[in-house]
């Protein structure tokens, strides 16, 4: 399959026709391919859609995943397997060679041209990308509403949803890891609020949006002592319910007052100035887009009631939008509306954490994930509106806020899903992490020098999870109290005024 070529299965029961063109391309293996030895005559490969069962390979089918080194051909490779059966399900060479380059496989590329260039490991990433995509593919799902009805009707229960569906970077850190130097997501979010003087004096009321399983609570809890927790209410709001069960039961767990809201971050049921601290994370590029027009940027004129209240808000913004737009013009509406209800709600002197992946300049692009779409956040439009509401902002790249240590190597993403299927067919557990090789020692045991094509990415190379392309706003509502801020050194007090 050419990532140019008219193949888009949409069944299960689709498949590439070996015919015509097709015999004539060659065979690639996938590069970051796993392959687990199950038994000794007997090999598992992952595809990359979970749905699909795992591909067992008997040593027939292991040559023939071999034999793809981009130099047969598949006429040849047909001619050498198509007839033999390939692994314990008796399925055949010729049922291989249809199915493994199809974007829900992936595993493998035909084409006349490796899919390399300067380097090769670009050109793969990329074509792997467009694999991805092409495979998630949402298009009737791609609408304003869509992730709405996502978060509200789509998930069914928390098990799982953050280890298959949308893997975020604070799920990757959620326990005390060696990227983090020992430390946790969460507890190194707890030692930057305090650093920021955001504990001094303790918040009375923190509201933590979209909080997913809630890890994040927990190791805040861990890393502040019983007093810095005490009389602090911990509220979580969320459009998912299955979700907040788990959120409250873990907070409460760790020593926290917790309770939780069923609602929309776009519209907070609080009421004005009754907030402390706001924590949002890896949330806004799950709140409401806007598809413009051209026409309607250009005109004023919206096509429906909510075009023409985003258009007019983004013209009381006075929000400088790129020119030219484009056909589709995607605007952050609800993240935009969530910021003025921070504002709102937020006490003078409260603050606000947002976190989330996005871009400064241009216009936000669509990001595929099974079963939705999310968009990235615009953050010069952000801080713009952060700064017309008055907020005081501060913002930097999320691995500066974490200080991760840019010098560790972490299992590649693909590999960790591949593991995690590999330990579900064996029955051992297995859970989604950023493992460093000693941590998936300690992970896998014996079951690790029986998986082969396991790589390691520098935690900041952006093949990895792209962590630069996420950013940390700060934001203070100015009107609190100036306190002298002090720090004790051998005894003494030492005041500064702030
Ligand atoms: C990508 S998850 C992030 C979860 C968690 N903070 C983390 O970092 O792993 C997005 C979270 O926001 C919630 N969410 C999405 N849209 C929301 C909205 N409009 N209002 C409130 N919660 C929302 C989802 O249910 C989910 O808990």
């Amino acid at each position: 399959m050419n990532p140019g070529s008219s193949v888009t299965p949409s069944s299960d029961s689709d498949t590439l026709e070996l015919s015509g063109q097709v015999l004539h391309q060659r065979a690639w293996r996938m590069p970051d391919l796993v392959v687990y030895q199950h038994a000794p005559e007997e090999w598992w490969v992952a595809p990359l859609d979970e749905e699909l069962p795992l591909i067992r390979l008997n040593r027939m089918g292991a040559s023939l995943l071999g034999a793809m080194d981009g130099r047969a051909t598949i006429q040849t490779l047909l001619a050498q397997f198509g007839k033999w059966v390939c692994g314990p399900d008796r399925k055949t060479g010729r049922w291989h060679l249809e199915r493994w380059s199809l974007p829900r496989y992936s595993l493998c590329y035909f084409g006349t041209e490796a899919p390399s260039g300067h380097s090769v490991h670009a050109k793969w990433d990329l074509l792997l990308q467009r694999v991805r995509e092409r495979w998630h593919e949402n298009a009737p799902t791609d609408s304003e509403t869509q992730l709405h009805e996502f978060h509200r009707q789509g998930i069914h229960g928390h098990q799982g949803h953050f280890e298959l569906i949308e893997t975020t970077v604070s799920h990757l850190f959620r326990e005390p890891c060696d990227a983090l130097q020992g430390s946790s997501y969460g507890r190194r979010l707890a030692q930057t609020l305090k650093q920021l003087g955001w504990w001094t004096p303790k918040p009375r009321r923190v509201v933590e949006v979209g909080a997913g399983l809630g890890y994040v609570s927990q190791e805040m809890a861990r890393e502040l002592a019983s007093h810095e927790r005490r009389g602090v209410e911990y509220l979580f709001l969320d459009l998912t319910r299955p979700f907040l069960t788990a959120q409250v039961q873990v907070a409460q767990q760790a020593g926290w007052s917790a309770q939780a809201i069923h609602a929309d971050a776009e519209r907070l049921p609080f009421a004005d100035g009754s907030v402390d601290l706001i924590i949002d994370n890896e949330n806004l590029a799950d709140m409401t887009p806007l598809h413009l027009t051209p026409q309607e940027l250009d005109t004023g004129q919206g096509t429906t009631s909510q075009h023409q209240a985003a258009l007019e808000l983004l013209r009381r913004l006075r929000l400088s939008l790129d020119r030219p737009y484009p056909n589709d013009a995607i605007v952050n509406y609800g993240a935009i509306m969530f910021l003025m209800e921070t504002w709102r709600v937020l006490k003078p002197g409260g603050h606000a954490l947002l976190i989330e992946f996005g871009i400064d300049q241009g216009w936000p692009n669509p990001v595929r994930l099974p079963g939705h779409t999310e968009y990235e956040v615009q953050f010069s439009h952000l801080r713009h509106v952060a700064r017309w509401l008055g907020f005081r902002e501060q913002y930097c790249p999320l691995p500066q806020l974490l200080s991760i240590r840019p010098e560790t190597h972490v299992l590649c993403t693909g590999a960790a899903y591949a593991i995690r299927r590999f330990c579900e067919a064996e029955g051992r557990p297995f859970a989604i992490r950023a493992y460093t090789h000693p941590e998936l020692e300690k992970a896998l045991g014996d079951m690790l020098p029986r998986l082969t094509g396991l790589h390691y990415h520098q935690v900041l190379d952006p093949a990895w999870f792209g962590l630069w392309d996420f950013k940390a706003l700060l934001l203070e509502k100015p009107g609190g109290f100036h306190r002298p801020a002090y720090h004790e050194s051998k005894g003494f007090r030492w005041y500064s005024q702030r």
